[in-house]
């Protein structure tokens, strides 16, 4: 069963006055962003979005979590089309963007209390998710006491707090180190695999596309839409060594084959048109 639907979607700005960009060779203020965007995601899928820096891969995410519409097209959330933020769908994002005047254990629990969960049972659940992310022993320090990753641990344990349907990620690892970004894919699999959420995660990361995605969506370079989907015929529960071994190197071979296109196609845009951004 399909969750999302993403139907001929096409999404513009208006920029403000005085503002341009260049439309093959025409001064226009409205920059259009996703074009003829299709998009099918399956219930319990973990779909990852890749595609060069300003395809809309973000712009995307907003849409599916009613930050903002379409300007045509419909994205539709369980058959419903998406007009705004809906209680199914949580975010994380690449700044870790806790609330700094909340212990890790109140952060989590803050999207409970808007849904009016008792004191007690938000605590056995923050405890429970700080667990699963081996940070029981940290949950009564704010955000400036924890490391880059353990913030975004709280972050991830936040938004599954309310056991969303969905959970968008917008590049949530790309501002960690290399080894602290491993450990956290490792540990984002290892718990998404024990739920029913549905996640699209954009990366720039074709290795950790290729690691955590059931499927990978290639995105064009401007106008954005979908170019290609590559099935990842990894077998789960995924680990640390199946990194090394050929089958992930045959399947990082073709989404790089698939995107690379669209990476060169990008820079030579910006060569010969700088866009507005
Ligand atoms: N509110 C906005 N107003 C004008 N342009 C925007 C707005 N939001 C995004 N854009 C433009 O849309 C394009 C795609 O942005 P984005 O989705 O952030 O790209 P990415 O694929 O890197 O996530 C960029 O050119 C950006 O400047
Ligand atoms: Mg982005």
């Amino acid at each position: 069963m399909d969750i999302i639907i993403a139907e001929k979607v096409n999404k513009k700005f208006q920029l403000k006055q005085g503002q341009n960009i260049n439309n093959n060779g025409v001064a226009s203020n409205q920059i259009e962003v996703l074009s003829g965007f299709d998009l099918k995601i399956k219930k319990g899928e973990f779909l990852v979005l890749v595609g060069p820096s300003g395809s809309g891969k973000s712009v995307f995410l907003d849409l599916v979590g009613g930050l903002s519409n379409p300007t045509s097209g419909v994205v539709y959330l369980d058959d419903k089309p998406v007009v705004a933020p809906s209680s199914k769908t949580a975010y994380v994002f690449q700044q870790y963007a806790l609330f700094p005047w909340r212990t890790a254990l109140s952060n989590i629990e803050f999207g409970l209390e808007s849904r009016g969960v008792l004191k007690e049972e938000r605590i056995k659940i923050a405890r429970e998710l700080l667990s699963l992310f081996g940070l029981s022993d940290f949950e009564d320090r704010f955000p400036y006491q924890l490391s880059g990753g353990m913030q975004q641990r709280v972050a991830i344990a936040r938004a599954l707090a309310t056991k969303p349907e969905v959970l968008l990620m917008d590049e949530p690892f790309a501002a960690l180190d290399a080894q602290t970004r491993e450990i956290l894919q490792n540990e984002l699999i290892r718990i998404w695999e024990g739920t029913q959420t549905t996640v699209i995660f954009v990366t720039h990361s074709i290795d950790e596309a290729v690691f955590l995605a059931d499927r990978v969506a290639v995105v064009t370079a401007r106008l954005g839409k979908i170019k290609e989907i590559i099935e990842i015929d990894l077998p789960r529960p995924r680990n640390a060594e199946l990194r090394s071994s050929n089958e992930f190197a045959a399947n990082r071979h073709k989404v790089w084959g698939a995107l690379k296109a669209e990476v060169n196609k990008a820079q030579q845009v910006w060569k010969l048109a700088p866009v507005f951004t």
